[in-house]
């Protein structure tokens, strides 16, 4: 069974001090929910605070980015190595990192490498934009960028896939629970070509897009849906744990394995 998982990415949010805040506010709450992985992603130059304030608690911490070179002369770049020390996750293939710092498939493709190699857990963003939806090109997209971004990878050790539609990613315009699982069912899909079926069945993949505590259920209570990738949301302790909360009760409801 996959055990779900809900990430909150805080994006360019946060002071130091305000992650400091914020992580104070939901860590107790978050330690208690045993049956769902919750992990927090805040801007690099918070890793290390927050990693001291969730020290001993079952809460985990991830990166936004990361480049994909080990060490040497790349100005201003965060290296995997540097991130292994810190936290087990990375976001990797954001929609915004795509459209804002251009980063192609095999940008991504590199970095999911990188990552895997000191044992970071990737969590491999794909998804397609409204003009590509509105064409009905949403699966051809998504595959397409599936295949770039693990093209030579043999082993998937630990990756997690998040569908976020980008025009669901903070418009507050989510997909609805039946688009969203429909996606991801094809997702699944293609890891069994690409892999086998048991690499299918054990790969966690997410949704993301304008999730908040209102609507979290409707994607959670989908079998193909192990989780959420939480943007705005993940930003208000009480939203953040509200999530994980309706996580954690649906998870004695269902099984996602058939
Ligand atoms: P959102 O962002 O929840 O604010 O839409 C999701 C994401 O970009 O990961």
């Amino acid at each position: 069974m996959r055990v779900s998982l809900i990430a909150g990415n805080w994006k360019m949010n946060t002071t130091v001090a305000e992650a400091v805040t914020l992580v104070s506010e939901m860590r107790l709450g978050l330690d208690e929910i045993d049956n769902v992985d919750k992990v927090l992603c805040p801007p690099f130059i918070s890793l290390a605070a927050v990693r001291e304030l969730i020290k001993g608690s079952s809460i985990k911490l991830g990166a936004q980015n990361l480049y994909f070179e080990e060490q040497g002369a790349y100005t201003g770049e965060i290296s995997p190595l540097m991130l292994a020390d810190l936290c087990q996750f990375v976001i990797i293939g954001h929609s915004e990192r795509r459209q804002y710092f251009n980063e192609t498939g095999k940008i991504i493709n590199k970095k999911v490498q990188a990552a895997l190699r000191v044992g970071l857990k990737p969590i491999l963003c794909i998804g397609e934009s409204l003009k590509e939806n509105e064409a009905g090109k949403t699966g051809e997209v998504v595959t397409e960028q599936l295949r770039s971004s693990l093209a030579g990878i043999n082993e998937l050790d630990g990756l997690i896939v998040a569908y976020e539609p980008v025009w669901a990613i903070g418009t507050g315009r989510a997909a609805t629970g039946k688009q969203a699982n429909e996606t991801i069912g094809l997702i699944r899909h293609n890891i069994t070509e690409l892999y086998d079926k048991e690499i299918a069945r054990d790969l966690r993949i997410l949704y993301g897009g304008s999730v908040t505590s209102a609507n979290a259920a409707e994607f959670i209570s989908q079998p193909e849906i192990d989780g959420a990738l939480v943007g705005g949301a993940s930003l208000k302790a009480k939203e953040f744990l509200s999530i994980v909360t309706q996580t954690s009760a649906m998870r004695g409801h269902f099984s996602h394995i058939d």
